[in-house]
């Protein structure tokens, strides 16, 4: 595995691979690398095939931050990564500065305006603008056939697909599944935040996903949403040191809110726990 920091290098490194004829897939990620990342790079070996090539992305991209939020102190272990991005199977890690990447009087981005408003972007206003912005960056320079994604960031992966067709990037997104803890717990680089006693309370947005899918389940119509969601709030209020952003319900595919939530809906959370906002999603 080759690593990479600049971006003429990329450009040749993926230029060549391309050339080969074989597939070249790309995972965007912003390192401190676990589980979950690592079943996204396995995914893209298999979608590259053994004479592929899989990029692996690594770069902690400070648009995608409010101002408020941890982008300095941000997790992260490049010496770490890079081990593990060898042993799950991927070809080049590409691992570019700051300035690399947003050049002094960087001033263009990409906006996605219709499904980046709700949920993470009414609680995050410029989230989906530093996501756009870097993806569609990243895809530039990479020039994938395919990209990976997690369904841990549903409406991230949505507004990137969005962003994929409206901007006419040849390239196939690809939605690979959450990864959890033994609890339930889906796997997150910011999990890493939390006390015990926060760890222990943060298996609650599992809980809300499946006690709101047994809801649906045992229910012989579909369910106001509002019932349902004042039901669930109980739950994470019960947690001493939770504090809920929003739990919604939705169309997987459209985004658009469901008022009725029966089989197939889609549920997504966001809980606070101090400053550590973690979130979750799941198919009722
Ligand atoms: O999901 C992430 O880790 C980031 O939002 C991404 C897609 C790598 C863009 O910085």
């Amino acid at each position: 595995m080759k690593t990479i920091r600049t971006t003429r290098a990329i450009r040749r490194e993926t230029k060549a691979a391309r050339a080969s004829g074989h597939p070249v897939v790309l995972v965007p990620t912003m390192g401190c690398l676990h589980g979950g990342h690592l079943s996204l790079i396995r995914r893209a070996r298999q979608l590259a095939g053994a004479n592929g090539t899989v990029v692996v992305s690594l770069f902690v991209n400070k648009t995608q931050f409010e101002p408020s939020e941890d982008f300095a102190s941000y997790p992260r272990s490049l010496r770490r990564d890079t081990a593990l991005c060898r042993e799950a199977g991927a070809d080049l890690l590409f691992a570019p500065s700051d300035a690399a990447i947003y050049a002094d009087g960087h001033s263009t981005f990409v906006v996605e305006s219709r499904l980046a408003k709700r949920m993470e972007g009414a609680s995050r206003p410029t989230h989906f603008r530093g996501v756009t912005t870097v993806v569609a960056k990243l895809f530039n320079l990479v020039q994938p056939g395919a990209a990976v994604f997690g369904a841990k960031d549903w409406q991230q992966a949505a507004v990137i697909r969005q962003m994929t067709v409206d901007l006419d990037f040849p390239i196939r997104i690809v939605v690979a599944p959450t990864v959890r803890e033994r609890d339930g717990l889906a796997m997150s680089s910011r999990n890493a935040y939390l006390s015990p006693a926060e760890r222990e309370q943060a298996t609650v947005l599992h809980e809300v996903i499946g006690t709101a899918r047994l809801a649906v389940k045992s229910a012989t119509a579909p369910l106001p949403a509002a019932a349902l969601r004042r039901r669930l709030m109980r739950l994470v209020d019960k947690q001493r040191l939770a504090k809920l952003d929003y739990i919604e319900f939705f169309d997987p595919k459209t985004l658009e809110p469901a008022k009725r939530v029966a089989r197939g809906t889609h549920l997504a959370l966001a809980v606070f726990f101090g400053s550590t906002r973690l979130i979750d999603n799941g198919r009722l």
